[in-house]
């Protein structure tokens, strides 16, 4: 049984809710609902209890045994809140949680679609666009609202989506959950630090950002996902954080547990090389500048790919600053991988957006603009499920072009 918990704002369209709640339990899910305070200005939680044969909160504080914002964000596969007025998407966007509903969301690992209802006005004011921004910017699904006429008489965009899209981003939201069920991700992640004596170290610009959207991603769409990180990774029960410094150590987390992955993407930004005999001690300025001599790191994509079952969905990423596309292709090749996610050094590194050409071995399979990397993640995904989608789980996926 799927469970959808309902969150209603205060608005006009929030009659709509009750069609939504009516809808989910035709469709065989197990609604809770929770209403702002304002929501029931305009309907009754009875109206819900009764259409979804579960109790409809208002009250966070309500006596009882459980911690009741918890069990919702727990219980919850996916998490609509119809309608979303101005207010709560500003909430949502700070993180405040003064209610129940703003604190279910805070605390949930599920999903979250938002469909906002409001004024024209109030839509389309600069706060509000930055809000949205920023939710979508997380991975939250905001619906966007339809263009006609509105309840305060004004012609423009501010009405709710209709209650069968919205329905249907929550199927597909459900769906993305199962998409990697059974499967183990490994990611990597961040910038590796070389010591060059115990205090300093040799690095690079990679903030983990990428990687750790990607495996995030994959949790949330129902991998086990083995995170390698060099930085502090996102918090999420399917994710179980490796935390690594240099590239050796790196290396020994990824091809000791080789054997157990449906799929690796060696997002790291890896050193290439590394001081050969980093000082125990400081070095002092008063001996001079030191010669450093540098000496390889393993390449661990290309061990990866020798190492290899056919089986496994092997990913590379190319941060290049001048022919993309040449030195991806050659990269693909040289280390026995099946995708390479190209991007541009310069812009990649650190930043918040970021743009990627995918490339297998037949050449470039998608293209994807620039946007938050979340965002990318989630059309990274898209194309890497597919992949494991067409092989059993725990083994095969299909190398075409291989
Ligand atoms: N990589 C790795 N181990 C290394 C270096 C890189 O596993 N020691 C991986 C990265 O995680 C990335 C891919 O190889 O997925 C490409 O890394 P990149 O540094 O762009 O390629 P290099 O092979 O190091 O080539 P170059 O530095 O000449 O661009």
């Amino acid at each position: 049984m799927r469970t959808a918990l309902l969150g209603v704002t205060g608005g006009i369209a929030a009659f709509k809710a009750a069609e939504l709640a009516s809808l989910l339990r035709k469709r065989g899910w197990e609604t809770h609902t929770v209403l702002t305070r304002n929501a029931t200005r305009f309907i009754a939680p009875l109206t819900f209890e009764g259409l979804t044969h579960h109790p409809a909160h208002v009250d966070g504080f309500a006596p009882g045994p459980s911690i009741l914002h918890i069990d919702l964000a727990r219980q919850a596969d996916v998490v609509a809140i119809v309608p979303a007025s101005a207010d709560f998407l500003a909430k949502m966007s700070c993180g405040l949680a003064d209610d129940l509903l703003s604190t279910v969301i805070l605390a949930t690992t599920a999903p979250v679609v938002v469909a906002p209802a409001m004024n024209v006005e109030m839509w389309r004011n600069p706060a509000t666009q930055e809000n949205v921004a920023r939710l979508r910017g997380r991975g939250i699904d905001v619906v966007q609202p339809r263009s006609g006429e509105l309840a305060c008489g004004e012609i423009g965009e501010g009405k709710l989506a209709r209650i069968e899209t919205i329905y249907a981003h929550m199927e597909a939201a459900w769906g993305r959950t199962r998409q990697l069920s059974g499967r183990t991700i490994m990611v990597t992640a961040g910038g590796t630090r070389e010591p060059i004596d115990p205090v300093r170290y040799i690095g690079n610009r990679s903030s983990g950002k990428m990687g750790h959207a990607l495996a995030l991603e994959a949790a949330q769409r129902g991998a086990r996902v083995l995170l390698v990180t060099t930085a502090a990774a996102p918090a999420h029960p399917g994710i179980q954080e490796i935390q690594v410094e240099t590239a050796a150590e790196l290396a020994t987390a990824v091809l000791d547990r080789l054997e157990g992955l449906d799929a690796l993407i060696m997002a790291a930004a890896v050193a290439d090389w590394r001081p050969a005999h980093p000082s125990s001690s400081k070095l002092k300025k008063s001996t001079g500048a030191p010669e450093m001599v540098l000496e390889p790191t393993v390449d661990v994509l290309a061990e990866a790919g020798r190492r290899r079952r056919p089986e496994l969905l092997l990913v590379g990423f190319a941060a290049e600053t001048d022919d993309l596309l040449v030195h991806a292709r050659a990269k693909l090749e040289a280390k026995n991988a099946d995708l390479i996610v190209a991007n541009d050094a310069a812009s990649a590194m650190e930043a918040d957006d970021n743009a990627a050409v995918i490339l297998d071995r037949n050449g470039v399979v998608a293209d994807l603009p620039r946007q938050p990397k979340t965002a990318l993640a989630a059309g990274l995904w898209d194309i890497l499920a597919s992949r494991l989608s067409r092989a059993p789980e725990g083994q095969a996926h299909d190398r075409r072009g291989a």
